[in-house]
């Protein structure tokens, strides 16, 4: 019998106790003296073997530490832990967001088919394609002129208020396609509750031609109601009549009862629903300053795309599935040979967002250290995710990737076609999307540098001195991903390979990818340092650190 938390009591145990983690913990310790030089010297089929493919998509793992039996122990660890089930419980809209009592369901809205896709008895896709609508309307009206703001001009800007899963990723997807941008209307994105950040957005922009999303899944998440309170009474100011704000401003919510004390009416406004976490809802209304900047085709297509990919992950079997295979190899690194972090390094600068929309997609999920049952782990979670675009990082951090003492897994991403014409950029870009896993994977050994130096002509006793500090250990593992062009198809595959990567994880450490209960205790202490700052009596109930931090403040602040 399943509990509601959806985990059965006769199948408790420990993970790590479990006969698939020894199997894999036996294999860490055979494999782990073999050098990826090693292996590929000894098979020659790496490539083909340890490669997949899904349409132009091809993913790279020949330069894992792994080889077949590491998969085939991995997908034994994913049946054990019954990543079918959850997968198929998922797409099937069973609560599996267990401490919510939600379903996830960001595949429904995705969801290109005829099949229905239910929450209890309801079918959600009617609801998911009258919001479709109603977004493609909004986005032809305003793009086309239709639709006018205050004053009678047209729209030249949108305005996105919103934070974490409100702004990260329709801010990513626009930086990723803007060649799809029209250079007549341009999107802009405000998340911090940093004054700066408002007020340096609304100095470039005129607000009879702005147009306000004010995104939040709650509707009560301070950073966003503050910046659109102030973006508000900027718009009235400048429009001279409260009256502007009805043609200025739209919302995308789930709770409409505090869209409309805000002053917006039903009409401007876009559903979402509970079953849409915050990181996964891009999908959704969330994605409407998408659909105005790119237009509704783009839109369309990276629903399309990523609806591809959710298809392959729900029916190819789990050895040739891609986001369970860099699932799998994610916990490779992370529970059996000790990798506490992972780069995501996009050889594609329009994707320099990316690694940032990532961390809350990956972190907030998986950053959990209690399992689904409440129970505390005893193997570790979510790594650290971060990344930059190369080639910039190179000149930065790579450093550390080739020669520091930590192992760093790492993801190259580049677009075979770019969307420029500057064709030589991309040559060089390419081969350095190229060098960069090599050099990591074979190194270069002290031989080599010796040799190196030699030729170069260096003493004797200079190459003794310098040889050690050119040698690169090699062995530092890194998937490479390759597609045709950053379309917003691609794009929209990109991101579903993603999230369900962070799925998969999930079901294997048996956590919630879907809550996140702790971000709450920091906005909570947020709220009670607000008045304090101002106040003149001693915040006595804070401890001693945050105490006299706060009077510092008010001292410098001239409050104090
Ligand atoms: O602070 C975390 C969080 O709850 C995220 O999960 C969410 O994406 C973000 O805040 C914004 O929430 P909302 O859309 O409700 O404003």
């Amino acid at each position: 019998m399943r509990t509601r938390t959806g985990y059965s009591p006769a199948l408790m145990r420990t993970l790590t106790d479990s006969p698939a983690w020894h199997s894999l913990k036996q294999h860490a310790e055979a494999l782990r003296p073999i050098s990826l030089r090693q292996l590929f010297e000894k098979n020659p089929d790496r490539f083909e073997q340890l490669s997949l493919r899904h349409e132009d998509l091809l993913v790279d793992f020949s330069k894992h530490r792994i080889t077949p039996e590491t998969l085939q122990l991995l997908c034994a660890l994913a049946r054990q832990e019954q990543l079918e089930t959850w997968r198929d419980r998922m797409f099937g809209g069973e609560p599996i967001n267990s401490t919510e009592h939600r379903a996830v369901l960001h595949v429904a809205l995705r969801n290109r088919s005829e099949r229905a896709i239910c929450v209890g008895d309801r079918d959600v896709m009617p609801d998911v394609r009258r919001v479709l609508e109603q977004m493609r309307t909004f986005s032809e009206q305003v793009r086309s002129g239709k639709l006018l703001g205050f004053t009678g001009q047209r729209f030249r800007s949108v305005v996105n208020i919103g934070i974490g899963g409100s702004d990260l990723g329709p801010h990513m997807v626009c930086e990723a396609l803007a060649p799809y941008q029209n250079e007549a209307f341009r999107p802009h994105f405000v998340s911090n509750v940093d004054g700066a950040h408002l007020h340096e957005t609304l100095a470039s922009l005129d607000p009879a031609t702005t147009l306000f999303v004010v995104a939040s899944k709650t509707f009560t998440t301070q950073e966003t109601m503050t910046n659109a309170a102030s973006a508000r009474d900027w718009l009235v100011r400048h429009l001279g009549s409260e009256s502007a704000v009805a043609s200025h401003f739209v919302a995308v919510s789930t709770n409409h009862a505090a869209v409309q004390a805000f002053g917006i009416s039903a009409e401007r406004t876009f559903e979402f629903w509970d079953w849409v976490g915050g990181r996964y809802s891009l999908w959704s209304a969330i994605g409407l300053p998408i659909s105005l900047a790119l237009g509704w085709d783009s839109f369309e297509q990276l629903l399309a795309g990523a609806h591809a990919l959710d298809e392959h992950f729900r029916a190819a079997p789990l050895e040739t599935n891609l986001p369970v295979i860099l699932g799998l190899v994610g916990i490779w690194y992370r529970n059996f040979l000790g990798a506490s972090s992972y780069a995501v390094l996009p050889y594609d600068q329009h994707l320099h967002r990316f690694p940032a929309y990532l961390q809350q997609a990956d972190m907030e999920s998986n950053g959990k250290r209690v399992r689904r049952d409440g129970e505390a782990v005893d193997y570790a979670t979510g790594p650290v995710l971060w990344g930059e675009p190369g080639t910039n990082g190179q000149h930065a951090f790579y450093q550390l990737l080739h020669q520091g003492t930590e192992m760093v897994p790492a993801d190259f991403l580049a677009a075979a076609e770019p969307h420029h014409p500057l064709t030589k950029h991309h040559v060089k870009l390419l081969a350095n999307f190229l060098a960069q896993p090599a050099a990591l994977a074979f190194g270069r050994t002290l031989e080599e540098a010796r040799a190196e130096l030699t030729k170069a002509g260096l003493s004797e006793s200079e190459i003794e001195g310098l040889a050690p500090h050119k040698v690169f250990p090699g062995n530092r593992p890194s998937t490479s991903i390759v597609y045709r062009k950053l379309t917003p198809y691609t794009l929209g595959k990109l991101i579903a390979l993603y999230e369900h990567k962070i799925f998969v994880q999930g079901v294997i450490w048996s956590i919630n990818s879907f809550d996140q209960w702790g971000v709450e205790l920091g906005k909570q202490l947020a709220q009670r340092i607000i008045p304090e700052l101002d106040a003149s009596h001693d915040p006595v109930s804070h401890d001693a650190s945050t105490r006299r931090l706060i009077l510092y403040l008010r001292q410098l602040r001239g409050s104090g």
